[in-house]
């Protein structure tokens, strides 16, 4: 694990009150997004990559599932998650590491769910591993941030610590993410959609394994 890596020193309180500060509302974003996710595809069993402390995982609670995995990089998010969490949530298993580096066994999951972690990683690479980790015909949602003129990768709040991601994020281009998950064996699950929120735009898509 890399320990010069931004995430390691952004606070969760200073991550939570940036994403919900009222020019950003990314945080209420995700939340809605994971919540459609779930009740469209109903998993069995599901990994949330870079899953933060836990943003929607409420939506977790009282569903029949029999494996949860959420997997980030820094550890003080997953302690928050788990003591959140971990009386509410059945089989919930929170993994600390790099998603560069790990390596899970068995394509195990029905549902993996990556929003706004691709920005951050080797998205090539991550998305040949989750394709691994997929079961048959099981589904990857993903949410990425759209590069635009008009605004800054990561927006003005009063936490400075967030700018440290302004030079460590890449933004993807649509086409190539796509054109890389079809080379993989992904299929397009369904027609993507545009969200736009404190004047930047995300694309929501959906593949199957
Ligand atoms: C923008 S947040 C993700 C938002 C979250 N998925 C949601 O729906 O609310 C990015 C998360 O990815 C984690 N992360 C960044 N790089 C990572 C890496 N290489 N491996 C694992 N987690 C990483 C960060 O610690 C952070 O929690």
């Amino acid at each position: 694990m890399k320990i010069n890596n931004p995430w390691l020193q952004i606070s969760s309180e200073d991550y939570e009150h940036h994403m919900s500060a009222p020019n950003v509302g990314q945080l209420q974003m995700l939340d809605e997004i994971f919540e459609n996710v779930l009740n469209e595809f109903s998993p069995g069993s599901i990994a949330v990559l870079g899953c933060t402390a836990g943003n929607g995982f409420q939506h977790l609670v009282n569903r029949e599932l029999e494996r949860v995995v959420g997997i980030d990089i820094n550890f003080k998010y997953l302690a928050e998650c788990r003591a959140w969490f971990v009386q509410d949530i059945v089989n919930l298993q929170l993994i600390c590491a790099d998603l560069n580096e790990i390596e899970l066994s068995g394509s195990i999951f029905d549902l993996i769910h990556a929003a706004l972690i691709f920005e951050y990683v080797n998205a090539e690479k991550l998305l040949e591993k989750i394709f691994g980790w997929l079961k048959p015909d099981g589904i990857l949602s993903v949410v990425l941030q759209l590069s635009s003129e008009k605004s800054e990768p990561v927006s003005d709040t009063p936490y400075q610590a967030l700018k440290l991601l302004s030079s460590f994020m890449h933004l993807a281009d649509v086409k190539e993410f796509k054109e890389k998950a079809y080379a993989i064996g992904f299929s397009e699950d369904r027609e993507p959609e545009i969200k736009t929120i404190g004047g930047k735009n995300f694309i929501e898509m959906y593949f199957k394994k």
